[in-house]
């Protein structure tokens, strides 16, 4: 089976690489990534040398390039993680979230279109059903009620997909996950942005009260989801992927502190993101039936191996925020 993977360079793509290659028999993977600042080579150093792997740079927002990926690769399946994946960020830009999110998807569909892949992944968040009230949780026909700029554009983008579904009969699967965790995560996001900063030494910033809730999946886990879903999935529907795991940030950051045995006085409060949503709940019932697919990690373990990662990948973390990998790209193989 041959995979296109759009994002393979970064947290969830480059795992989902190195998964499909460890435990598909068969498979062929294409990596096509623009390398943006969250995504880096070394994420895929796992997989350089494997004669069924190659990777292309090519920013999804280049419809010229992203057709002729597919013509040179005629992918059996697409999974189309490639995003600009930060809510702050998107709040700071918002175009970016936009023509990433939302054209690059409708870029990606177009060759799909024309290509017909058997599968077309279409890698969403649970963070398109915006704050829920306790105690409900989001099926996959919960309306659609996004926050940011990253979530709106996300939201639009799992309609176009669905869209091309219904209109063009493109065989579209679009998942919906909770938070991801694990090794290789930019240290932006909650967990890595945490332990790094208690590695150095620095503040740990909550935002507001701390009382917002997150519901944790560890990357591994979300990644056979996609599988199994690609495998025992439908055509045209939704999947949650949560992580069974609901829990307020401020006892996540006292439970990665504590695996790191540093002090909770690294904690300080900081003003509030705008529009920040207060929780977020998941049912994964409807993967779990059909599928058989469940997560298999639990967040105390999951947290242990991520700060382990990070202890012991100090250097990735100084070179992925100065941007090296990028540089060191560009110098050695241009833009390509
Ligand atoms: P990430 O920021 O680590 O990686 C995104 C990757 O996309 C990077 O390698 C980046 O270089 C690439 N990219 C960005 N813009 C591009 C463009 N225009 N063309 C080609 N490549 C481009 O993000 P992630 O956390 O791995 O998330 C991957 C996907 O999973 C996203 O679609 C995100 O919405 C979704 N998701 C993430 C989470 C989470 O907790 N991280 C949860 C649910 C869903
Ligand atoms: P984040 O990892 O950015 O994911 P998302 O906003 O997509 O859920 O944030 C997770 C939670 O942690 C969210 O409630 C915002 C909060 N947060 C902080 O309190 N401080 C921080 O520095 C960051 C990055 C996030």
């Amino acid at each position: 089976m041959r995979y296109l993977v759009t994002g393979g360079a970064g947290f969830i793509g480059s795992a989902f690489v190195r998964l499909t290659l460890d435990t598909v028999d068969a498979a062929e993977v294409l990596a096509l990534d623009a390398l943006t600042y969250a995504g880096n080579l070394e994420n895929l150093a796992a997989a350089a040398g494997r004669p069924n792997y190659r990777f292309e740079r090519v920013d999804i927002r280049d419809g010229a390039a992203v057709r002729a990926g597919f013509e040179r690769f005629r992918p059996d399946v697409v999974v189309h993680f490639a995003a600009e994946s930060h809510v702050d960020r998107s709040i700071l830009s918002p175009e970016e979230a936009m023509a990433t999110n939302f054209m690059g998807t409708g870029v990606l569909l177009e060759a799909a279109r024309e290509f017909r892949p058997r599968r077309f992944m279409h890698i969403s968040t649970d963070e398109v059903y915006g704050s829920i009230e306790p105690p409900a949780e989001a099926d996959e026909s919960y309306p659609l009620i996004a926050s940011s700029p990253y979530s709106a554009s996300k939201a639009g983008a799992d309609l176009l997909a669905l869209a091309y579904y219904a209109t063009f009969g493109l065989p579209v699967i679009v998942t919906r996950a909770s938070n991801n965790y694990g090794p290789y995560q930019f240290p932006e996001k909650l967990i890595p942005l945490m332990i790094s900063n208690a590695f150095d030494g620095k503040p740990l910033p909550i935002y507001g009260d701390g009382r917002q809730v997150r519901d944790w999946l560890f990357v591994d886990d979300h990644c056979r989801a996609i599988h199994a879903a690609i495998d025992r999935g439908r055509a045209g529907q939704i999947y949650n992927v949560g992580g069974n795991c609901a829990l307020p940030n401020l006892e996540v950051v006292k439970r990665l502190l504590r695996a790191a045995g540093k002090p909770e006085s690294l904690m300080t409060a900081v003003a509030d993101r705008p529009g920040h949503d207060r929780r977020y709940a998941l049912s994964s019932a409807k993967i779990e039936a059909e599928t058989g697919w469940k997560p298999q990690v639990d967040f105390d373990d999951g947290l242990a191996v991520t700060v382990a990662w990070y202890r012991n990948n100090r250097a990735w973390i100084d070179r992925v925020r100065s941007g090296e990998y990028r540089s060191y790209y560009e110098k050695n193989y241009g833009n390509r």
